[in-house]
């Protein structure tokens, strides 16, 4: 079966397109090999980093070390004269015996333990709590400890003391440096030394010095570590660096398919909120591994979290991965150049990072920001996934395990993972909403009202606004009557068929290129040249050679015509005569600086069509979906195999194949016999699973071909279909063409002449964005071509005077070439004032008057005449001509 013979319906299926979206993104990342490697290598590279960091600062939260106590000795720089401890005379109302008691057993104790001290130094009485203050005070270095009874019972050996350290040393160093654990330590071995000493049996043995390190004796303590904060500040660095090139590639291939591959998609039905969703599930997908990955490495060997739970981990870095993608898709939209939007993504990172250094030091926790600040902030994916490490890295210090079920626990946690999580949505509708209203250089953005526009959501509704508008109305031309434009007879043309596309006073102007800013050195160069005299341009190249300023380019002007169904026009024209520019507009890839192309689309207005206007996106949608386009530049993909670009294709159009009689089939069966049939008719069958990388260029036009062509549009767009392709498979595509053409409209661009003649029921003469003629083939050979040509064939010895003379009778104008002694041609040119049907009159009047002359003999020379037609080729050359003439008159 041919793949005229399927019938084929549009059914748009989100999930369909969703899938073959998907397959085509991990296509597009096998096309890049280096750039999934740089995401996957640089990712593990700070993940590298930040580990040898994290284990070479071999501080890890919870683990501890055993230390012994510090001895007084050593916080005195000269034990001889320093006093270990002090004490303030037990208060009158304790009991003396007990208190005197402690003491001795204290100085013993120091004394036994410390022999720096001297029985004098090691423990100093002072009448008051003032006397003692001074005297630290004008002795600073050598009072550490101080030391007051409060009470003590002599019976049961209750005692409240205090110890008395300098504040100075408490605030600057720890616990124990500062002497109070081992002055605690000598104490309370006094209290029940003494204790043992007055009231216990005789001969009880006393309790050693604390410091005495044995596995019976002595006090040690256990310091367990903490990480401090300017290392938690690094791992969160790290952290957001390790993502880095994640983003950067993210916005790198968005901005790419958004310039290059994405405005072809679109035209062939591609829905960008489907294919931003498979961006995202894409990206989720291809992050995993990764991210599994970085998560056992952070919460095993690396250390980096010791608490916190590895699952609440990896929900954190693939939400952040998805949010970098988001991100991404943010910048891509805000600059569109890819270098551009790479560069951005840099420079959002610092932004990013110092955004959540500043939160860090100024916002976040601190009274009397607002919670809306707050919020405000974590919209920044960078500040909001630091905070959240932060947050978690504060837990880890205390050694609190933070997991997603106790979450709830732990509110700011909470709140900042929630936070991560939303921000996906919003920057991807935030950017989707921009692309909507700008969507870019040549193409018009839909209003703000569009999120509420019912034709946004449902195309078809579309039709409710335009139900069955008059043409005339909607898209008058205004155009003055040229003799150059054969006007085609519409009173010979049904209903439907008529007025199948209008391009209406088309203009299609390309700005100029910006005057360049000079930078410093360019200005330099201009001040340098002024001084030597010279007057130069602001737009002198800094090298010093002139760069010719690209000016405003008029790529159409005040195009107009009128095609109906079952027409092919064929536009011929130069290179840059604006063929591909009107292809464009129609497709809805260019906004026309002013005009309107309309194209009459089955709808559901009374009428059953309606004219739609491409320039209005919603309107656009409907005619996309009776539309096919070859590109002048093939739209394929190199890793996908020619049935797979059918097959993504077809879902990005929602082509439906209906089932004919024969045995029921699934859709995917009918699809695939479809698709085969196609390639088949393009000649394509033996390719059909190879990749198109591999394809040649005549075999890549093929395929642009049958994409053009999948689906039956109604209206086609072939922009030089045939170029690169040898003339056996020209010739098999023009049958094609010629075969499907039937009911539809179809605008082919060609170089060609002959594709021209072959397949244009009317063609159009593009010359510097204006239509120089229009008409059938017949219309421009009869008047631009130089008329019909009569081939002489005289005998030997004989001469072309005979025979000129017989024609300059009836042709005054007629002109001599001769190819040879024996050959050649003589024009007839149409004379001016005579019709074409006057013109071919008198030439077969002439022929058969001159045939008859020769067979009587009376034209002896003559062996034989013929006639010879003008080839369009002629007409383009002359119309040439023409066009140098008035330029040089000019
Ligand atoms: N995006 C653009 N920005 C600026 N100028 C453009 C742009 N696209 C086309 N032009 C200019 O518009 C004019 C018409 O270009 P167009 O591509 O339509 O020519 P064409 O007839 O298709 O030529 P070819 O036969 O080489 O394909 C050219 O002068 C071209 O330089
Ligand atoms: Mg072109």
């Amino acid at each position: 079966m041919r793949a005229a013979d399927f019938h084929c319906e549009r059914q748009f299926s989100w999930r369909r397109q969703l899938i073959q979206l998907i397959k085509w993104n991990f296509s597009m990342k096998k096309r890049e090999p280096a750039f999934v490697a740089n995401d996957i290598l640089g990712t593990l590279l700070f993940l590298f980093i930040l580990v040898m960091l994290n284990l070479g600062l071999a501080v890890f939260p919870g683990s501890f070390s055993i230390e012994t106590l510090p001895t007084l000795a050593s916080l005195c720089p000269d034990a001889s004269n320093c006093i270990a401890m002090g004490y303030i005379q037990p208060n009158s109302s304790l009991p003396q015996a007990a208190s005197q008691a402690i003491l001795t057993e204290l100085a013993q104790l120091i004394a036994e333990s410390e022999p720096q001290f001297t029985a004098t130094n090691a423990l100093k009485a002072f009448p008051s709590e003032q006397a003692m203050t001074d005297y630290r005070n004008q002795n600073d270095k050598s009072l550490f400890v101080g030391l007051e009874l409060q009470a003590v019972n002599v019976t049961n050996f209750d005692t409240v003391y205090y110890i008395w350290v300098l504040d100075s040393l408490f605030a600057s160093s720890n616990y124990n440096a500062v002497g109070y654990t081992t002055a605690q330590a000598y104490l309370d071995r006094a209290i029940i030394n003494a204790q043992r000493s007055l009231i216990g049996p005789p001969g009880t043995p006393k309790l050693k010095s604390p410091l005495t390190y044995t596995a019976n004796n002595g006090v040690r303590f256990a310091s367990i570590n903490i990480k401090e904060i300017s290392v938690g500040v690094q791992i969160v660095f790290y952290m957001i660096l390790m993502f880095q090139t994640v983003t950067a590639n993210a916005t790198r291939a968005l901005a790419n398919d958004k310039a290059i591959l994405r405005p072809g998609m679109v035209v062939m039905g591609l829905n960008e909120t489907v294919y931003i969703f498979s961006v995202l599930v894409v990206q989720i997908i291809s992050s995993l591994p990764v991210m599994i990955v970085v998560t056992i490495v952070l919460c095993t060997f690396g250390k980096v979290f010791i608490y916190a739970s590895p699952v609440l981990i990896g929900v954190i870095l693939v939400l952040y991965s998805m949010l970098c993608a988001a991100f991404g898709y943010f910048l891509s939209v805000i600059f569109p150049d890819p270098r551009q939007s790479t560069g951005m993504s840099f420079i959002s990172l610092y932004l990013g990072l110092a955004m959540y250094a500043v939160g860090k030091l100024s916002l976040f926790d601190k009274s009397g920001v607002s919670t809306a600040i707050q919020t405000v902030w974590l919209l920044s994916p960078h500040a909001c996934f630091g905070r959240i490490l932060d947050l978690i890295f504060s837990q880890e210090t205390i050694l609190q395990s933070v997991n997603l079920t106790t979450l709830s626990n732990y509110p700011k946690i909470r709140t900042a993972v929630i936070m991560l999580a939303v921000d996906i949505p919003i920057w991807f509708i935030l950017s989707w909403v921009l692309e909507k209203l700008y969507p870019g250089k040549d193409q018009k953005g839909l209003p703000i009202t569009f999120l509420f526009d019912k034709k946004f959501w449902i195309p078809e509704s579309v039709n409710e606004a335009v139900l069955g508008g008059d043409l005339d109305e909607i898209a008058p031309i205004h155009q003055e009557a040229s003799d150059d434009i054969e006007l085609v007879d519409f009173t010979a043309v049904g209903e439907k068929q008529k007025h199948s596309v209008r391009v209406a006073n088309i203009v299609m102007k390309f700005p100029g290129s910006k005057k360049k800013h000079l930078g410093p050195i360019g200005l330099f160069h201009q001040w340098l040249s002024k001084k030597r005299g010279k007057d130069v341009d602001v737009n002198v190249n800094v090298g010093g050679d002139e760069k010719e300023v690209p000016k405003e380019v008029v790529a159409l002007n005040n195009v107009s015509i009128d095609l109906h169904s079952g027409q092919t026009l064929a536009l011929l024209g130069h290179n840059g005569s604006g063929k591909t520019t009107m292809l464009s507009i129609l497709s809805g890839g260019l906004l026309p600086t002013a005009g309107k192309m309309v194209v009459k689309t089955k709808t559901n207005s009374p009428r059953g069509y309606s004219f739609l206007d491409t320039s209005k996106p919603m309107e656009l949608n409907l005619i996309r979906r009776n539309l096919g386009v070859c590109p002048q530049f093939d739209v394929l993909f190199p890793s996908f195999t020619c049935k797979e670009h059918l097959i993504l294709y077809a879902a990005l159009k929602g082509i439906v194949v209906l089932p004919s009689s024969s045995p029921k089939k699934t859709q995917s069966e009918l699809l695939n016999e479809y698709i085969d049939a196609l390639l088949e008719d393009v000649d394509l069958a033996l390719k059909t699973n190879v990749r198109t990388v591999s394809l040649s260029g005549g075999q890549k036009r093929k395929l642009s071909l049958a994409i053009a062509l999948l689906g039956n549009p109604s209206l086609i767009l072939l922009d030089e279909p045939t170029s690169g392709m040898d003339v056996g498979a020209t010739e098999k595509v023009w049958k094609l063409i010629q075969e499907i053409k039937g009911n539809k409209t179809i605008i082919i661009t060609t170089h060609s002449m002959e594709e021209a003649d072959t397949l244009g029921d009317r063609i159009a003469i593009l010359n510097k964005g204006e239509f120089q003629t229009i008409g059938t083939s017949l219309f421009l050979k009869g008047k631009f071509g130089v008329g019909f040509r009569m081939m002489v064939d005289v005998k030997e010895g004989g001469n072309f005077d005979q025979i000129l003379d017989a024609v300059k009778q009836v042709f005054p104008a007629a002109d001599l070439t001769a190819s040879s002694s024996t050959t050649g041609s003589i024009t007839l040119v149409k004379p001016e004032k005579i019709t074409s049907l006057e013109y071919s009159e008198l030439l077969s009047g002439l022929f058969t008057k001159l045939n008859a002359l020769i067979d009587v003999g009376e034209l002896k020379d003559v062996n034989a005449i013929g006639l010879g037609q003008t080839t369009l080729e002629q007409v383009f050359l002359s119309l040439n001509d023409k066009d140098d003439d008035q330029r040089q008159a000019s």
